[in-house]
């Protein structure tokens, strides 16, 4: 033990079993055994203490020559090893340059997004902010507040999801909004006594059969106007105008009295159709006229839910569908497409 013959031979052994490791596995187990924590070299270290006194310094000062040498010579074949193996790898590794890419396909907006945007510009130009409304709304502001009572005839307008988790009282149920409407009311109480000009946007849901037409999913815009002075004028300017930049600058709207519980006057809306320009086609079922939007002057009980005085307020409000003028302008025929996730129709725009 703590011989200098010892500690020759080993280093001897080190540097022979160090030019026979050709591998980073084998280096890494040789660094194992002569220095690594119970290694050889490291174990005759700790033999020092147990030496007679007047061997120890010249043991250890030699144990530790050993080991830098050690390191030293572990290091430089370290360097060996890792250039050979990367002079294998570009050896027998090749990368074919000549071989294609893989194409990157980058997604794009969905076309209901391209259309809200669009919209969004246009309204935008015009003075109208976008103003975001819950998609689970409370029974009252999807109906009560908007003059449509529980037993009122309109509320067959719109069959309703009902969410499970309900609140006090009648007027407390929730619901997923069967319109953009009940956002007027939100509008209206958080900024009155301004005036506003806000395009409502957002999913609607209605409990009804799925057809070609009508999905239970689909999107509004609805707009609301509220000052002093504001008249049914400014409603049928301010869809004119829409009309123009949306449809292209020679499209002919109509207006058309209608009924909605929270307008009054109510009107619908109605463009000449975009695919026969007028003469009639199977898409305006040869009328000539497709309806875009219902529309109207607020009603003065919904003015007053809202906080304003009907008085001295007025205001007016309209609702467009999202996905129709769509499907007219790139000819849909179907509207499940629209959420149906199939890559062959969403890639089309
Ligand atoms: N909320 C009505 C609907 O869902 C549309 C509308 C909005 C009508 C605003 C008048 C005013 O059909």
């Amino acid at each position: 033990m703590g011989s200098f013959d010892e500690l020759e031979q080993i280093r001897e052994q080190a540097l022979v079993d160090l030019t026979g490791a050709s591998t980073t596995a084998a280096l890494e187990a040789w660094e194992d055994r002569y220095l690594g924590r119970k290694g050889e070299i490291t174990l005759r270290a700790r033999t020092v203490g147990q030496l007679p006194q007047e061997n120890r310094p010249a043991f250890g000062q030699r144990v530790n020559e050993i080991k830098r040498l050690l390191v030293q010579a572990y290091e430089a074949r370290a360097e060996e090893i890792s250039h050979a193996e990367l002079e294998t790898r570009l050896a027998t590794e090749a990368i074919d340059v000549t071989l294609p890419g893989r194409p990157v396909t980058p997604g794009h907006l969905h076309l209901t997004t391209q259309a809200l945007r669009e919209l969004y510009a246009i309204f935008g130009k015009m003075g109208f902010e976008v103003y975001e409304a819950p998609d689970v709304e409370l029974e009252a502001y999807n109906f009560d507040l908007l003059n449509i009572p529980e037993y009122h005839p309109a509320r067959d307008m719109w069959d309703t999801f009902w969410v499970k988790e309900t609140g006090e009282g009648p007027s407390n149920r929730r619901l997923l909004r069967t319109h953009t409407s009940p956002g007027q009311i939100r509008a209206m109480r958080e900024r009155c006594p301004e005036p506003i000009r806000v395009i409502l946007p957002g999913k609607c849901y209605r409990y009804e059969q799925i057809t070609v037409r009508a999905e239970h999913q689909f999107y509004q815009l609805e707009g609301l106007a509220v000052g002093r002075g504001i008249t049914m004028t400014d409603l049928i300017g301010t869809i004119a105008q829409f009309a123009r930049m949306f449809y292209g600058p020679d499209r002919t709207v109509r207006v058309r009295g209608s009924y909605f519980p929270f307008t009054e006057p109510s009107v619908e809306v109605d463009t000449e159709c975009i695919l026969c320009g007028g003469k009639g086609c199977p898409v305006c079922k040869y009328t000539g006229w497709l309806e875009v939007a219902g529309a109207g002057m607020v009603h003065p009980v919904v003015l007053e839910n809202g906080g304003y005085d009907p008085e001295t307020w007025s205001g007016f409000a309209f609702g467009f569908g999202v996905e129709r003028p769509s499907m007219m302008k790139y000819n849909v025929q179907d509207i499940r497409w629209f959420y149906g996730n199939d890559l062959r129709f969403l890639r089309r725009f």
